[in-house]
């Protein structure tokens, strides 16, 4: 694998700064506090951080309401505190993207506050008006929780603008060129500057077209092409991931022929990873695999179980989503838009064994794996907060006052910490799992290294292993260049036999790669397995 390649094999590490550390002492993460804690990346295994938004913003929706693209939100600090963590991320090895909100801006945004006011402004035609406020109306509102339309009447402007998410956020014209080079000047401001690459924002609803749902559209694809070519032309090993909450089909345009995203969130998966536990049934999880298009060999899915947005439930039918919102989100306020509001740990009961299972099916997958922050010690949520906010409380470090994050008085605190009977920080920290042997956050470092180790992993083909008719075991093999790992999970709380065909690898030794129970070697009989309630395994077939 080249170089140029790096993210196929890479695993992602998503970062909400203002819960990371704060290393000013105002009671909210930043750039100086993340840098500080670089090291904790690379004892982990990361290889790329995502940012989410740092710029300028009145935060009506976390900083995706971006009022300029040019500098740091003074929250986080300045421009030259976000220099000295590239280059401190830069010198230990490790590589940044960040957010780039192509779609819209803020209402604060100095273009939409001078084309609100004038016909004449020049930044008028950089948003989308109607005298109206009927168009495109097979477009589907997202924020269905809090916006009623995607039009909202401006009373300085005498039109309606349109907006997909918060009416705090008026999506850009991309029928106009001058905004199309805008974003380009963005994006090299970025580069220039040094960051690895961008996970794109909301792709899928840069144009708006009569007659369609207003996503994916050729002319949107053709722009994000021009975005990949002028990247390729001056920035070649930068990456674009791609942020389209879309049907498998729909998400492959946006790889094009390797011409356009280097990378894609894979979103119909995620929901389906939760499914298969709690229905104790791999079907849902072999049937989103077998709808999903085969890739460019430059190119590579992005898998996740959670971020920072509820856990989406577009990509799933009505039956399946009422499945999911009854398992997984009880009461109402677990709910929004949707999805679910809530953090890995908590959906899982805080039950290490099904945690373990849900990271080792997301690193078996095809892909290269993100975690969200916390989630690798398995933090809490607050359902109490408003919005998401409830799954971006600040960082657990310890069991000091402020859980190690910040030297603020604790009232000042931009979030409560999570400081429940069963996630406090004052048992869930990375300090006590650090020192403590078979810990999740050991447990997760040790199959980031051996994930690492194996290629197989980020860029081999995928199958169902065979001959098996126990739909509670999930056995997936990943071949590559002469590599196969076989990898078995018990989605289930009872022990599991299965019986594999593995004759075609007869003769070949097996080797545990996460413990050092013993396998046989591979024959012509149906290979036997026995699993406990919740147990994975990775398996080596040793080629000769
Ligand atoms: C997707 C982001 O992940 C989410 O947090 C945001 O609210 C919307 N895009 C709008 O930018």
């Amino acid at each position: 694998m080249t170089d140029s390649l790096w993210y196929k094999n890479a695993v992602f590490y998503e970062v909400y700064v203002r819960a990371f550390r704060d290393g000013s002492g105002d009671a909210h993460g930043d750039l100086r506090g993340l840098a500080e804690k670089l090291d904790y990346f690379c004892e982990l295994g990361v290889d790329c951080i995502w940012l989410l938004p740092l710029y300028p913003s009145p935060l009506c929706d976390d900083g995706y309401d971006i009022a300029d693209y040019y500098q740091i939100h003074p929250d986080y600090g300045t421009l030259d505190d976000f220099k000295h963590f590239l280059n401190e991320a830069h010198a230990r090895g490790l590589r940044v993207i960040t957010d780039l909100v192509l779609n819209h801006t803020s209402d604060q945004h100095p273009w939409f506050q001078s084309a609100r006011r004038s016909r004449h402004s020049p930044y008028r035609d950089y948003y989308v008006w109607s005298d109206t406020g009927q168009e495109y109306p097979d477009a589907r509102i997202i924020f269905l929780d809090t916006e009623g339309s995607n039009w909202s009447w401006d009373p300085v402007a005498g039109q309606y603008f349109w907006h997909r998410f918060y009416s705090s956020q008026p999506d850009l014209n991309y029928d106009n060129p001058a905004v199309r080079q805008e974003m380009l000047n963005v994006m090299k401001y970025w580069l220039d500057l040094g960051v690895d690459g961008f996970r794109a924002d909301a792709v899928p609803y840069l144009f708006e077209r009569e007659g369609t749902n207003c996503e994916n559209l050729p002319e949107t694809h053709d722009y994000l092409k021009e975005v990949r070519r002028y990247l390729n032309e001056h920035y070649p090993g930068r990456v674009l991931l791609a942020e389209a909450n879309q049907w498998p089909q729909d998400v492959r345009l946006y790889f094009g022929d390797g011409d356009e995203f280097h990378m894609a969130f894979h979103f119909p998966v995620m929901p389906r990873i939760y499914m298969a536990l709690a229905k104790t049934d791999r079907t849902p999880l072999l049937d989103i695999l077998s709808q999903t298009p085969e890739i460019p060999a430059n190119t590579q899915w992005c898998t996740f179980l959670r971020n920072h947005d509820e856990l989406t439930l577009e990509m799933v039918t009505p039956e399946e989503r009422d499945f999911m919102w009854n398992t997984f989100a009880p009461e109402p306020r677990m709910r929004l838009n949707l999805g679910i509001r809530r953090r890995l740990a908590p959906l899982l009961d805080g039950d290490q064994r099904k945690i373990e299972l849900l990271y080792s099916i997301l690193f078996s997958l095809p892909g290269s794996p993100i975690l969200y922050y916390g989630d690798e010690i398995g933090m809490g949520e607050n359902i109490w907060l408003e919005d998401r906010n409830g799954v971006r409380t600040p960082m657990q470090w310890d069991d000091s006052p402020n859980a190690g994050f910040s030297t603020a008085p604790m009232e000042a605190l931009y979030a409560p910490l999570i400081d429940d009977e069963r996630f406090s920080y004052r048992q869930v920290n990375v300090a006590v799992q650090r020192r403590t042997r078979g810990s999740l956050w050991n447990v997760i470092r040790k199959m980031i290294a051996v994930r690492k180790e194996q290629p197989a992993f980020g860029c081999g083909a995928c199958q169902t292993a065979a001959a098996d008719n126990n739909l509670t075991v999930l056995a997936l093999i990943r071949s590559w260049s002469g590599e196969t790992i076989l990898t078995l999970h018990n989605l289930s709380d009872q022990p599991q036999s299965v019986q594999l065909d593995l004759s075609c690898w007869a003769g070949a030794p097996v080797a545990d790669l996460l413990s050092d129970r013993r396998f046989p070697v591979c024959g012509d009989e149906p290979y036997p397995v026995e699993l406990g309630a919740y147990e994975y395994l990775w398996l080596l077939i040793v080629n000769s």
